[in-house]
């Protein structure tokens, strides 16, 4: 079989994604990229497994059928609860080669090198804190460090609704940290372990004591796709460069351009994918 050379897909279930894609953008511009937003589905942080794990499926699908040999689950709740099905279950049963990487592994690599005190924070959505997968990666790779998990389900709706600067957010800043921190005074890193919360970034900073690290994950990400690439030369031949890129959303296109806008700093324009 012919495989087929396309740009490098990259998911999310909204604009979360966009702070990643940007971090990767910048390290890698050679490539092509196709950025795919299921916002008309956002949040899935509450969705069960199931839900999660179908509309993740459905999305790579069509960035498959868009040409992509390559995707970046840029969503760490889609990386905890549809990313190992599909890489098990999924891409053997489909025809070409075809890669689906996530966000939590590169993340969960590097931890132990982030952290002095070995007691680290994880602010995710419910559903990646409930899959433990930072709990699960970490213990691989850091067995010494102690992983302290925080859902925080009210940042994803002040970042689509655009509250995220407005004086309304404050209160649940203030509120997850100081939960999260309640947990051990010893915590000296937090990740943000949800691709929506860097946009957060001013608010989380004025309430987190001042010698804690708050580690935002595309350039991590961004780097680990670019070892990824020269360690695998085949997918990396899959991946065309021109610099091109696209995005979709499947909710309005209005809305979305108006947003990407704001979080990667150019002028897009998207296109509308149907479910
Ligand atoms: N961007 C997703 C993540 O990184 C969460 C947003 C959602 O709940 O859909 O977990």
């Amino acid at each position: 079989m012919t495989e087929k050379i396309g740009p490098i897909g990259v998911f999310d279930s909204g604009y979360g994604g966009l702070t990643v894609y940007k971090e990767i953008e910048r390290l890698l511009p050679q490539y092509d990229y196709l950025y795919l937003g299921d916002n008309a589905r956002v949040p899935y942080g509450i969705r069960s497994y199931e839900t999660v794990y179908q509309y993740t499926l459905e999305c790579v699908q069509h960035l498959f059928d868009m040409g992509c040999s390559l995707v970046i689950l840029a969503c760490n709740t889609a990386s905890a609860k549809a990313l190992r099905t599909i890489q098990k279950h999924d891409l053997p049963q489909i025809p070409g080669l075809h890669r689906v990487l996530g966000v939590i592994r590169p993340t969960t690599e590097i931890l132990g090198e982030l952290t002095q005190t070995n007691k680290v924070g994880i602010m995710a959505t419910q559903g990646t804190v409930s899959s433990r997968s930072y709990v699960i990666e970490a213990e691989k790779f850091f067995p010494q460090v102690e992983v302290f998990q925080q859902a925080c389900p009210m940042w994803v709706p002040l970042v689509e609704h655009n509250e995220h600067r407005g004086p309304g957010a404050d209160f649940f800043v203030e509120k997850y940290i100081d939960e999260l921190l309640s947990q051990s005074p010893d915590i000296d890193t937090i990740v943000l372990a949800c691709t929506h919360y860097p946009l957060l970034i001013e608010k989380i900073r004025k309430y987190t004591p001042e010698h804690i690290h708050i580690i935002s994950q595309g350039k991590i990400v961004a780097q680990s796709l670019a070892d990824y690439l020269v360690r695998h030369p085949e997918i990396d031949a899959l991946c065309s460069k021109g610099g091109k890129r696209e995005f979709y959303t499947t909710e309005s296109t209005e809305d979305f351009d108006t947003k990407a806008r704001i979080i990667i700093g150019q002028e897009i324009h998207a296109k509308h994918l149907p479910l």
